[in-house]
């Protein structure tokens, strides 16, 4: 999978991808993820690519020149599946949005600033968009991050039997179970007797009513899709 991102601070989306799994997605060249800095297609010498609303109010717009003119070039190069602008008014990820994300080839990720970017090219370029949750950033940055990671994990061959995204929490709309490694006995809190039984058909029912109870308990909205 190809992934290029257009920001105006690159800076913050270096550090995320250079670490544990994006990093072996990337070393073994089942992801690349490439920043662009949409200055780059400033309308001039200034850098400029916003500017104040029509109608008045607070806060700048991103232009319309520079983004058309940046997924134009990069549209040339490949042919986007998706280009998904991140935004607190797009739809709600979750893990089947990055389940069926996982599955495309190529994608352009726009990070919104200010108040956000011209309408029109959301109409006439953005295929979807997407909000990590109900609360707001500065910007799109971190939240493209976090997006990327969340497919990125689920490449085929990113992540080893250690590490399945099978067994992960919401891969079946359910919290995953708790968890314990050494000592046994932490300050007289012990792990539960049935993960030492050994008996291995025990401890996945024991994990899946643990699982249940948990998103009973915490996630009950869960349950109900
Ligand atoms: Cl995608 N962008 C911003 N600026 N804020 C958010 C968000 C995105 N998702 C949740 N809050």
């Amino acid at each position: 999978m190809h992934i290029d991102i257009l920001t105006v601070l690159p800076d913050l989306l270096t550090s995320p991808f250079e670490h544990s799994i994006m990093k072996r997605a990337q070393d073994k060249g089942l992801l690349t993820v490439k920043v662009h800095q949409l200055r780059q297609w400033a309308v001039n010498e200034y850098g400029q690519i916003d500017d104040y609303q029509y109608g008045g109010g607070a806060g700048m717009v991103m232009m319309c020149e520079p983004l058309a003119n940046a997924i134009e070039q990069l549209s040339k190069d490949r042919k986007y599946d998706e280009i998904i602008y991140l935004t607190p008014d797009g739809e709600r990820l979750n893990q089947k949005i990055a389940n069926s994300l996982s599955l495309k080839g190529n994608l352009l990720m726009i990070c919104g600033h200010y108040k956000g970017i011209d309408e029109r090219i959301r109409q006439q370029y953005v295929t979807k968009e997407i909000s990590i949750g109900d609360y707001v950033l500065s910007g799109g940055e971190l939240a493209a991050a976090v997006l990327v990671d969340s497919i990125g994990r689920l490449l085929p061959g990113v992540l080893g039997d250690e590490t399945s995204a099978l067994t992960d929490s919401f891969q079946d709309n359910l919290l995953a179970p708790p968890v314990y490694t050494r000592p046994v006995d932490f300050r007289g809190h012990k792990v539960p007797d049935v993960l030492m039984s050994g008996d291995h058909k025990k401890i996945d029912n024991w994990r899946y009513e643990q699982s249940v109870q948990r998103t009973k308990d915490r996630r009950p909205d869960l349950l109900e899709d």
